[in-house]
C-alpha cells in the first residue's frame, strides 16, 4: 500500500530575527597585554574595536531565550506556534541533553521537535536551509533557528591568533510559510581534509584524564589558510548561490557574511564583485567572530539600523570549523 506523505506550504520565508548582545563590552585595550598586542594591529588585522563576552549569568540558554523572545514578538507569534527548534552551537558545554529541548521547554512552546547541529560558524545558514525544507516539505509549520555561542569559555586569552577574534552572543530566526520562495536554494558543504585548521586543541576526555593537569581545552586557528579559504574559495560558493537564485550582483541588495573577520569580509565583496549599490553588514567591528550567531546579529543589525528593508534580497553565506560552508539568498523580513 502507498503511505500518505506530508504536504507542506508552498514557499517558506524568514518572518522576523532577533539578537542577545551580552552585556559586557571588552575593548581591544582590555585584552592587548595578555597577547602582547596592540588596538591599532586587531583594528587594522580583523577590523575589530570591542566585542561581547556574556558574564556568568549569560549562558548559552539564557542568551537564546532572549533572542528568541525577540523574534516571536517581531514576528507576531506565540511559542505554541513553534513546531521545530534548531540550535546551531559549538559552546553548550553539556553533550546531552540537547540545549534545544531546554530552550524550547522555557520558551513555552508546545513540545516541538528541538534538536541541535554542530556546524560551527556555519550553524545558523544550515538551520535556515534545514527549516526551509521542513516547512515546505510539511514537516514542520513555524521553525525557530538559532545560532548561540559562549566562544569566550573555549578561548585561551593567551593564544595571539584567537584571543582577539571569539566573542559570544546569540541571534534567532523564525522560518515560516509563505506566498512567495523567500530563501532561495542552499549551496553548502564540507572540506574535512582541512579539519585541523580549526579545532578544539584536545578533547574533554584525554582532558580529563591527563595525569598531569592540563590547561582547559580552547579553540585554535591556523589564521592564515583559512584566511586564504574563507576569502577565495567562499566567493565562489557566494556567487554559485547567487547563480541558483537567479539573482545577479547588480540585483542584490544586502551582503550578510559570517562575520569572521572584516578583512574577509572585504576581500569576499572584492572578489565575487559586489557593486557599491550592495549594502554589506560589518556588526564584526563592535561584536567579534560570534560563529553561529553572527549573521542572525549582523542581520538584526541592518534591519534595525534601516540598511536592510523588509522584501531585500540578502546573501547569507557562513563558512568555519570543519571545514564546512553554506550559503543562500534570502528576502529580508
Ligand atoms: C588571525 C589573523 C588576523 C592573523 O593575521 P596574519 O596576517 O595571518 O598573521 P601572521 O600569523 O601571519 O603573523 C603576522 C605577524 O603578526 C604578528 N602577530 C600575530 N598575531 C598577533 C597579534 N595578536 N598581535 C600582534 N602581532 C601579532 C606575528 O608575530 C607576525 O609578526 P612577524 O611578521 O614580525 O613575524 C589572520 O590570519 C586571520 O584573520 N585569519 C582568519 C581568521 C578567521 O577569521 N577565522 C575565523 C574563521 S571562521
Amino acid at each position: 500500500m502507498a503511505l500518505r506523505e506530508a504536504a507542506g506550504a508552498p514557499h517558506a520565508r524568514i518572518l522576523a530575527v532577533g539578537g542577545y548582545r551580552p552585556s559586557r563590552v571588552v575593548p581591544n585595550s582590555e585584552i592587548v597585554d595578555a597577547i602582547d598586542s596592540s588596538d591599532e594591529w586587531i583594528r587594522t588585522r580583523s577590523g575589530i574595536t570591542e566585542r561581547r563576552w556574556a558574564t556568568p549569568e549569560e549562558t548559552v540558554q539564557m542568551m537564546a531565550v532572549a533572542a528568541s523572545r525577540k523574534a516571536l514578538a517581531a514576528a507576531g507569534l506565540e511559542p505554541e506556534q513553534i513546531d521545530c527548534v534548531i540550535v546551531a552551537t559549538v559552546s553548550h558545554m553539556l553533550q546531552t541533553p540537547s540545549v534545544a529541548a531546554l530552550i524550547a521547554d522555557e520558551l513555552g512552546t508546545d513540545h516541538p521537535a528541538a534538536f541541535d547541529i554542530s556546524a560551527a560558524c556555519a550553524g545558523f545558514c544550515h538551520g535556515i536551509a534545514m527549516a526551509n525544507d521542513f516547512v515546505r516539505g510539511g514537516s514542520a509549520r513555524h521553525v525557530l533557528v538559532i545560532g548561540v555561542e559562549r566562544l569566550s569559555d573555549l578561548t585561551n586569552l593567551h593564544d595571539r591568533g584567537t584571543a582577539f577574534i571569539f566573542a559570544d552572543g546569540a541571534g534567532a530566526a523564525i522560518v515560516g510559510p509563505s506566498d512567495e520562495p523567500g530563501i532561495a536554494p542552499v549551496v553548502w558543504g564540507s572540506a574535512g581534509e582541512q579539519a585541523d585548521l580549526i579545532r578544539q586543541n584536545v578533547d574533554w576526555l584525554t582532558w580529563g584524564n591527563a595525569a598531569e593537569p592540563m590547561e582547559q581545552p580552547y579553540l585554535a586557528m591556523d589564521g592564515n589558510p583559512v584566511f586564504r579559504w574563507a576569502s577565495f574559495a567562499m566567493a565562489k560558493i557566494g556567487l554559485e548561490a547567487l547563480d541558483r537564485a537567479g539573482v545577479t550582483p547588480e540585483e542584490l541588495d544586502c551582503f550578510v557574511p559570517h562575520q569572521a573577520n572584516m578583512r574577509i569580509v572585504d576581500a569576499l565583496a572584492r572578489s565575487m564583485k559586489l557593486p557599491e549599490s550592495v549594502t554589506i553588514a560589518r556588526d564584526i567591528a563592535t561584536m567579534g567572530n560570534t560563529s553561529a550567531a553572527s549573521i542572525p546579529l549582523a542581520l538584526e543589525r541592518l534591519i534595525e539600523e534601516g540598511d536592510a528593508k523588509s522584501g531585500d534580497t540578502a546573501l547569507l553565506i557562513a563558512f568555519g570549523a570543519g571545514l564546512v560552508y553554506a550559503a543562500q539568498v534570502v528576502v529580508v523580513p
